[in-house]
């Protein structure tokens, strides 16, 4: 063979052992597969283009001149997830730790560029100890590039993060820019400071699990969407969470033509005849849209309220729905702020928006007042606003007090409300408004209970309905439950084509 052939034959070679058999058996062992296993089953087959196979870093300090490996530790390129372009870089453990070098940033940056000037997505699958330590603040400078771009990428091209291993220090901030993080149970984490640190500073002695594990991000924090029980559900859960957006901002999502009906549901007998009772609204939503088409975003957190992407029709929908399951569907922070991010990723790509709404408020106490729910439970109310994609709403039973407003109404732009029967549209239940209103009433009457029972009625009957809001236009039809789906499909291709402009400004000024 040519020499020169050769030469090449070697180098592409040399690039896929990456730090070599042991490094790749360890990975092996911790349970973890390496960067091209993982772009191997993430891409359609012999879909994937690697850019920057020989790239090498520069560093001299601490003998690194005489420890180089092609790729210097992140695999970078272009692909195809069912047929549709996309960007990934992968990062290589076996490589000093899949640490960050400036060159392993500059690969980085060099696909993210690529992606937002042809209008693709950008996956990262993060696998890292973080900052090349022998680079000092060549390789932070490096972590700021990336940030730089994640931000300016936000809202034109989606991305996700999947974190298959350490994620530490500032290197959490670049999935934390990005749309969508899943982790992977047992094998990932993420923290600023790691527990060696926490002991130090705080004297809490914790583990890099419970500090930042899959469970703790998708449960107590909420910085992680999925937890994936394993890499390959991780790889699968990406791609069904693109298989619902569209490549970039100009573009609409996807439609597809098979779809099938949603299982018989008992629509018309789900909502029970006593209103403190609870009932799941995830079988309303399994009722309604095409079988078997939920994703849902952040199931194990703030699960008060339920988001996620769905179809309705073939077509792609960002569900937002009160759970009475759950703290009978208030809305406190974590919710708020749970769904008013979600609002804004789908608005941002075009997605449309359903809103299944029985919240009896927002939740008082001094715990939620002290950390802010009024600027918290803002963000939701503000990134309903501004959403200019189809929305719809359907209120199931309660809307009651400020949340009525919040929750997609029709003041705030909604487009189409809907409501059951069952709907109660009111300032608050009966019960407190009878308190309130008839406090003096019922504290002279000879039986003040029985008075209480009485003003509590008069109020149901007068307000625990839609037909007050119907009246005045605010609800468009009151519909039955099992009417419900057809009506929606109807809605949505009615409003397929809605233009909605906000007024001319730099940018907003969201209550962060
Ligand atoms: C250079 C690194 C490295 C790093 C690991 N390695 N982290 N090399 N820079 N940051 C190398 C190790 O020397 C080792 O090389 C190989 O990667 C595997 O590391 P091990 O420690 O053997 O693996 P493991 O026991 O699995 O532990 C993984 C780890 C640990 C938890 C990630 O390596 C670790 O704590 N690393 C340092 C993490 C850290 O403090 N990073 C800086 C964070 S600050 P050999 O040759 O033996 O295979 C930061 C600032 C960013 O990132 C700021 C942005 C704003």
């Amino acid at each position: 063979m040519n020499k020169k052939f050769k030469t090449l034959e070697e180098k592409r070679d040399q690039a896929l052992q990456g730090g070599g058999t042991k490094r790749v058996e360890s990975q092996h062992k911790k349970g973890k597969l390496t960067a091209r296993e993982r772009i191997h089953f993430l891409l359609d087959e012999d879909s994937f283009e690697e850019i920057g196979a020989f790239v090498t870093h520069r560093a001299k300090d601490f003998g690194l001149e005489k420890e180089k490996y092609l790729g210097d530790g992140v695999i970078t390129g272009f692909g195809k997830i069912n047929g549709k372009l996309v960007y990934v870089f992968s990062q290589d453990f076996t490589v000093f730790g899949g640490s960050l070098s400036e060159t392993h940033a500059a690969k980085i940056c060099r696909i993210m560029d690529l992606a937002m000037q042809n209008g693709a997505p950008v996956i990262g699958l993060n696998d890292s100890g973080g900052a090349r330590i022998q680079e000092g603040v060549v390789s932070l400078g490096g972590y700021a590039d990336i940030f730089y771009r994640n931000t300016l990428a936000s809202g034109v091209v989606p991305q996700i993060s999947a974190i298959m291993g350490p994620c530490a220090g500032g290197a959490v901030y670049s999935p934390a820019i990005t749309d969508f993080i899943l982790m992977v149970e047992n094998t990932s984490y993420m923290f600023v400071t790691g527990p060696s640190v926490v002991k130090t500073v705080t004297h809490e002695e914790v583990t890099s699990e419970e500090l930042g594990g899959a469970s703790t991000h998708s449960t107590k924090s909420g910085v992680t969407h999925f937890s994936c029980s394993n890499e390959i559900d991780c790889i699968h859960t990406i791609k069904r969470i693109l298989s619902y957006m569209p490549s970039n901002c100009e573009e609409q999502p996807p439609q597809i033509d098979h779809y099938s009906e949603p299982a018989a549901s008992k629509l018309d007998s789900i909502i029970p005849s006593n209103p403190n009772q609870p009932y799941d609204i995830g079988d309303v939503i399994e009722g309604i849209i095409d079988r078997d088409s939920f994703l849902e975003v952040h199931k194990n957190f703030a699960e008060n309220i339920k988001i996620g992407f769905a179809r309705l029709a073939g077509r792609s929908l960002g569900i937002i729905a009160n759970q009475p399951a759950h703290l009978a569907g208030v809305l406190d922070i974590n919710a708020s702020v749970k769904a008013a991010r979600f609002v804004r990723f789908c608005d941002s790509f075009n997605i449309p928006l359903l809103v299944f709404e029985d919240v009896p408020g927002f939740l008082p106490g001094t715990d939620q007042e002290w950390n802010g729910i009024i600027t918290n439970g803002a963000k939701l109310l503000f990134a309903f606003s501004e959403a200019t994609v189809p929305r719809i709403t359907v209120i199931t039973r309660k809307a009651y007090g400020g949340a009525y407003d919040v929750m997609n109404s029709k003041h705030i732009g909604a487009d189409m409300n809907y409501a059951w029967p069952t709907a109660e549209i009111a300032v608050m239940g009966a019960k407190g408004a009878a308190e309130i209103i008839f406090k003096k009433e019922i504290a002279e009457s000879k039986d003040p209970e029985a008075k209480l029972k009485e003003k509590e009625k008069e109020y149901t009957e007068l307000f625990a309905n839609p037909y007050k809001a119907a009246e005045r236009g605010y609800i468009d039809e009151v519909i039955f439950p099992s009417e419900t789906r057809d009506k929606l499909i109807k809605a949505f291709a009615m409003l397929h084509n809605k233009v909605a402009k906000l007024p001319k400004k730099k940018h907003n000024n969201i209550p962060l």
